[in-house]
């Protein structure tokens, strides 16, 4: 772990030093802690974090006045990743209190002693492994066999009726013309997946949260730009470097994909776990199936990976979906009820379409889909990592 030692006096400075370059059980597991000494007050704390971008911050000289907290929990808020340990001579209850609020994970006593101290960044550092071994989110791709099929609107709405229990994020790749954000929410976007790849280098979890429109706590949308050419800087590379950074950080990630085949959409298709082709019952659809069946057949993906997905369905279609399945060759297709009036009517609204009609037979097939995707992929959250992701 990378961990800045902050404190106005030397001498603590240098004992801190000496305690963490020893043996620790970190270091016997062959993580060795890179350490920087800073010598200073709790005022240096947001300079240190953004040039150093440490793991760990150890603050030293802290005073008991609560109100002394709200710069941490500046600090903390922009960099959720970044752990604080506080180092204060005095602690009452109500500081305690009001620092764990502010992000700060532990408070130890100034100077503090050696064991407490060991003790207390190995807890991070295995919490920190803990992190990178937290089950991989699962990426689900939509496409669309041909214009208006109702990717986007499956995705999206998918994406908010899984979010009732699972953290999501739901990316659009339509980069000229995207309209998923505009499914769930009147909100203008943040930012957009151009701002992200404009400044790929920056790319972490604080700059990827900041570049997303939260529809609530559990689902952000990582919406397309604005401005039409702004979606042309969106590399295949920097889609990987997102996907591979958001699978770490959310339990779903959907990517709504832009309708023509290039080499961006076909990058999103390699990432996804599962792709849904969204189609409905008609011989045009149908045709533009088996041509994308040929072409996914040539990407060699495995065979549970592809499902169809035929929308809009009614009874009495003149194509059935056994029609549609045996035509693909597949064992079944998956579907989704037709139900204009609901859809239209939540679209006009940029309202989720569970919130506006519940008991429409669309929800409860999206309800069947979100079941589907079978165990839940992560833990939930507990109770201080919520605190953390507060702001
Ligand atoms: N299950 C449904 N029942 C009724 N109408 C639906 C349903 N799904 C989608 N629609 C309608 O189809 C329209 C097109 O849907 P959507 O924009 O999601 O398609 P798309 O496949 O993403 O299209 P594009 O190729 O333009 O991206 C929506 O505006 C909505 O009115
Ligand atoms: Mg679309």
């Amino acid at each position: 772990m990378k961990i800045a030692l902050i404190s106005p006096s030397k001498v603590h400075l240098s004992e801190m030093s000496q305690v963490l370059q020893g043996p620790t059980p970190s270091a016997l597991h062959g993580a060795a802690h890179e350490l920087l000494q800073i010598e200073g007050g709790r005022s240096r704390l947001a300079e240190v974090v953004e040039t150093h971008q440490p793991d760990l911050v150890v603050v030293d000289g802290m005073g008991r006045d609560p109100d002394e907290l709200e710069p941490v929990e500046q600090v903390t808020a922009a960099h959720p990743q970044l752990a604080v340990l506080m180092l204060c001579a005095q602690q009452s209850p109500e500081f305690l209190l009001r620092a764990m609020r502010a992000g700060v994970r532990e408070v130890l006593g100034s100077p503090p002693t050696p064991a407490s101290l060991l003790m207390a960044v190995e807890r991070v550092d295995r919490r920190r492994s803990g992190a990178a071994a937290r089950p991989r989110g699962r990426v689900l791709g939509f496409a669309s066999c041909k214009g208006g099929s109702g990717a986007t609107f499956i995705a999206a709405n998918l994406a908010y009726q899984l979010a009732a229990e699972k953290s999501v994020l739901l990316i659009d790749l339509n980069l000229q013309f995207g309209d998923a954000l505009g499914m769930l929410s009147e909100q203008p976007a943040a930012l957009s997946l151009a701002d992200v790849a404009r400044e790929i280098d920056r790319l972490d979890a604080a700059f990827l949260g900041a570049c997303t429109t939260r529809i609530h706590e559990r689902l952000s949308v990582l919406a397309a730009a604005e401005d039409v050419t702004d979606g042309l800087e969106v590399r295949p590379e920097h889609l990987e470097a997102i996907v591979k950074l958001a699978r770490r950080h959310y339990d779903f990630v959907l990517l709504d994909l832009e309708r023509h085949l290039d080499p961006l959409s076909i990058r999103a298709m390699d990432l996804a776990d599962q792709l849904f082709v969204v189609m409905q019952a008609g011989l045009p659809w149908l045709r533009n199936a088996r041509r994308l069946q040929k072409l996914l057949a040539g990407l060699s993906y495995p065979a549970d990976k592809v499902h169809w997905l035929v929308n809009r369905v009614e009874r009495g279609d003149d194509i059935g979906l056994d029609d549609i399945a045996q035509a693909l060759g597949v064992e079944q297709v998956r579907s989704v009820a037709n139900d204009w009036r609901e859809v239209s009517a939540c679209i006009n609204q940029g309202t989720a379409l569970i919130e506006q009609a519940r008991s429409s037979a669309v929800v409860r097939n999206l309800a069947e889909l979100a079941r589907s995707l079978g165990p839940q992929t992560g833990e939930p959250p507990s109770l201080l990592s919520r605190l953390f992701r507060r702001a």
